[in-house]
């Protein structure tokens, strides 16, 4: 039985051109650190991808500081502006990612800063007026709200949040670990102070990624040791890693549009179509509506089946979907970003459903197939 992944939001297949790239590299063993030929060739080769990524979103490349991937890239962010910048409050959400949510609770336990939640509806939505509200007074403050959630795909409205800070003197880390690669993000157009990217999202390898620091910010590194990037991250550089990230990069900004198109309309189709096989079916947060959620996520709500195995009786018939996050794949309590929408949740099973570029329709309709075979076959709560 062959296994079609709809699991792209957790991790992507890597493009077979990211693969010749990383292969290559590995034939340059240079230390960029060394000042010699060997070594010059390797450092070559990492700062023409730093140059590359930050040509793309309008940053210098002295914004850029490559890490060993989202959670590392969002963390920097988090401690370093608490550390270094005077930071005493984090505003963010209770729907983040682990990698914002845990830092901003290990923080707050601390009493190293005080950490303001703003309320989500039943959808996800964030208030902007109670952002402002919260604004308006209160100590140094950095805002940290995602571009798009891993979860349920809902955008923020990020522009209005960065002018927000701006009015109001506060910083703006955005997590745009999903939306990095698949929309275009720009620090010119919206002023962002930290930005997130994560390689193996985008059809690159695991385990590298980066993080944008605005040039006027003067931290110091979170990891400590060697003077590997302008002294801000040690240790000796994930250089096939970097490769990799920076061939997935350009091929992900290359073929965005079309990939765009592609994947909209497969996700199009799985709507139709899943809400003629279970008409009981909701989708959680705005991951249903086109225009207010990422192309790439599509989280289903389905109705409690009697043994509550959906994700697992689809997994039986070879198809990779996820039931939260993959980080919370091992976990008994279920996803944060779910429970936080609210009681009515809980009478739902979630499929996350996450696309990519390798998906075609022969993929939605092996998923679709399988809905509907065990919806036949079970008797519902
Ligand atoms: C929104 C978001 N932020 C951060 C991360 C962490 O990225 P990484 O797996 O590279 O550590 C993920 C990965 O799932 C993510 O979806």
């Amino acid at each position: 039985m062959s296994v079609i992944f709809l699991d792209n939001a957790a991790t992507t297949p890597l493009e077979p051109r990211v693969k010749e790239e990383m292969i290559r590299m590995m034939e340059n063993f240079g230390n960029p650190s060394s000042t010699h030929l060997n070594g010059r060739s390797a450092k070559v080769e990492v700062e023409l991808v730093r140059k590359r990524i930050a040509k793309t979103i309008g940053a210098l490349p002295g914004e850029i500081f490559f890490t060993s991937g989202g959670t590392e890239a969002d963390n920097m962010a988090l401690f370093c502006s608490v550390r270094d910048l005077d930071v005493k409050r984090i505003i963010t959400t209770p729907i983040e990612h682990h990698a914002v949510v845990h830092p901003v609770e290990f923080m707050s336990e601390r009493g190293e800063i005080e950490a303001a939640y703003l309320k989500v509806n039943e959808y996800g939505d964030i208030d902007l007026e109670e952002l402002e509200l919260l604004l308006k007074e209160g100590p140094k403050t950095l805002v940290s709200l995602m571009f798009a959630n891993n979860e349920i795909g809902n955008f923020n409205p990020v522009k209005d949040i960065s002018d927000l800070c701006q009015q109001y003197d506060a910083l703006f880390h955005s997590d745009t670990v999903q939306a990095m690669g698949h929309l275009p993000i720009n620090v010119i157009d919206t002023k962002y102070d930290f930005l997130t990217c994560s390689a193996h999202k985008i059809h690159g390898p695991k385990g590298v990624g980066f993080v944008y620091v605005r040039s006027n910010l003067k931290i110091k590194p979170l990891i400590q040791g060697g003077a590997q990037e302008r002294n801000m991250r040690a240790g000796t550089e994930n250089t096939i890693g970097i490769c990799g990230l920076g061939k997935a990069f350009e091929l992900a900004i290359d073929g965005m549009a079309e990939d765009q198109r592609k994947v909209e309309e497969l996700k199009k189709y799985i709507i139709k179509e899943v809400q003629l096989i279970v008409p009981e079916v909701k989708f959680f947060g705005r991951s249903g509506e086109l225009d207010k959620s990422l192309y790439t996520v599509l989280n289903i709500a389905f109705p409690k089946l009697n043994n509550e195995m959906l994700t697992f009786a689809l997994d039986i018939k070879g198809i990779n979907v996820s039931g939260g996050s993959a980080c919370n794949s091992g976990s008994s309590h279920g996803s944060h970003v779910i429970r936080a929408l609210g009681s009515w949740t809980a009478n739902y099973q979630p499929v996350r459903v996450s696309m990519s570029k390798f998906n075609t329709k022969a993929c939605a309709d092996r998923f679709l197939n399988a809905v509907r075979e065990i919806y036949n076959t079970q008797v519902e709560c």
